[in-house]
């Protein structure tokens, strides 16, 4: 695979060489794109010692090769890290003055940003909107991790990890990611989709319960679908299913990654929590996470719809009584999409994650077919291993603590037909994971 490694001037370009040997040792040809001001912290020579290219931060070296073109043309995937406040401005403004953002701007695949900056900076609503803009346009924006920054400060705004950065990029590639020793090129998969995230960091005690070891995403809440910078098109979801269903993988023993929508409930303790607005961007949440993940539980009402225009300014009223109107525009089947390129990766190269992905559905069943049989659709129609079928009205599910769900699942039959569980959704919660950890573990073993 064609890889551009874009390296921001910050402190941590000098990790972005442990990635970029990361990288080529997995087989990738990879071109790195340096800022000027990066160049201040790791020089022009490593970049091509470590690639094996030639390298260059502006568009007038080489011109007869038109780089800025070439580059962002023929890389199957864009790596920026660190990603700075300056650069991921520059990029969300779509500004092109120098290699690397001319080379954003012509990108055709996938374009991953890892950032990199003080707590303060990551956290200034310029910067959030920076990212909030890049994501809305489908690129994948990592979470800086938390720990010790430049000076005596620490917080939100390190570097991912190396490991984290290359599982990231892998994913946004749709490849698996190779297991530490497995010196095969990704570009012909050995088969190992266990993801480097998942190990238990040596030296710890290892968590027990029937998801010890195991990687659970699950996905909570209802999206927003903005239509001005004040209003938004939402849903009555309130999380707390989805906040269940974490806490009780979390129990079980699982590291748990929870993609969170808007919710009217804390997250809890002890999950790593991903924030999103809106269903593009708990799809590119979902992108990122779900390779790595054993288990995929899609608890989020996702908003099936969007306005096709969100208005820079607030809709006002009109005097010639002209009123607003607002088209709507699908969203992707996160769900479906999950399950087809898990599919996907599954039949290139024999195993792939999740091994199990987890539906909801809510329906409320119209005399033309009863909620079973919706359900029972719904299933074939996602191809996911389970649904956790919901009957709702508007007093009914939603907010509410008490619940009612069957268990659908492809494998069942009259001798084996779909249970249903009455209880709070924590217990139902519990429920839905004991089922999960059976499933899981007569999921076919990934190699
Ligand atoms: N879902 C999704 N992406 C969407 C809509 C829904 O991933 N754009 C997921 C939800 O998280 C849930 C499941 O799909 O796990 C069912 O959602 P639901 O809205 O009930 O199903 P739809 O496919 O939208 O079907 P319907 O038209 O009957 O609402």
């Amino acid at each position: 695979m064609r890889i551009v490694l874009g390296v921001g001037g910050g402190i941590a370009a000098y990790k972005s060489a442990s990635l970029l040997r990361l990288l080529t040792e997995a087989g990738h040809n990879v071109s790195v794109i340096p800022t000027e001001s990066s160049k201040r912290f790791v020089g022009v020579a490593t970049w091509e010692a470590l690639s094996g290219n030639t390298v260059s931060s502006s568009v007038f070296d080489e011109v007869e090769k038109v780089n800025h073109v070439r580059l962002g043309h023929e890389a199957d995937l864009i790596v920026v890290a660190p990603a700075t406040a300056d650069l991921l401005a520059r990029a969300a403004g779509g500004q092109a003055d120098d290699l690397l953002t001319n080379t954003l701007l012509m990108a055709r695949g996938p374009v991953l940003f890892a950032p990199a900056m003080h707590t303060e900076m990551w956290s200034h609503p310029a910067t959030r909107a920076n990212v909030a803009t890049l994501r809305g346009r489908g690129a994948i924006v990592m979470d800086p991790a938390v720990g010790r920054l430049t000076g005596k400060d620490s917080g939100a705004g390190r570097l991912p990890d190396p490991e984290d950065i290359f599982a990231a990029a892998m994913a946004a590639a749709g490849l698996p990611v190779p297991t530490p020793g497995d010196t095969e090129p990704a570009s012909q998969p050995s088969g190992s989709a266990q993801p480097s995230g998942t190990a238990q960091p040596s030296g710890t005690a290892q968590p027990s319960g029937s998801l010890a070891g195991k990687t659970v995403t699950v996905t909570a809440g209802g999206t927003r679908e903005p239509l001005d910078p004040v209003r938004f098109l939402g849903n009555r979801s309130s999380g707390k299913q989805g906040v269940a269903l974490a806490r009780a993988a979390a129990e079980a023993g699982a590291q748990v990654r929870l993609i969170a929508a808007h919710m009217d409930v804390p997250a809890p303790e002890g999950v790593e929590l991903i924030r999103v607005e809106t269903a593009l961007e708990l799809r590119n949440a979902v992108h990122e996470a779900a390779p790595g993940s054993d288990v995929l539980i899609m608890a989020a009402a996702v908003a099936d719809f969007r306005p096709d225009r969100n208005s820079d300014t607030k809709i006002k009223k009109r005097d010639d009584g002209e009123d607003p109107v607002i088209t709507l525009v699908r969203n992707p089947d996160i769900l479906a999409e999950a399950v087809q390129q898990r599919n996907a990766a599954r039949a290139s190269a024999g195993a792939a994650l999740p091994s199990v992905i987890v539906g909801f559905a809510a329906e409320t069943g119209d005399g033309t077919a009863e909620v079973l049989d919706y359900g029972r659709q719904k299933l074939a129609r996602k191809g996911c291993e389970l649904l956790v079928l919901n009957r709702v009205g508007v007093s009914l599910v939603f907010g509410q603590d008490v619940t009612e769900v069957t268990l659908l699942s492809p494998a069942d039959s009259d001798a084996s037909p779909a249970p249903t569980y009455a209880g709070t959704k924590s217990e139902i919660a519990g429920r839905i994971i004991a089922r999960v950890s059976q499933e899981l573990a007569a999921a076919l073993p990934v190699r």
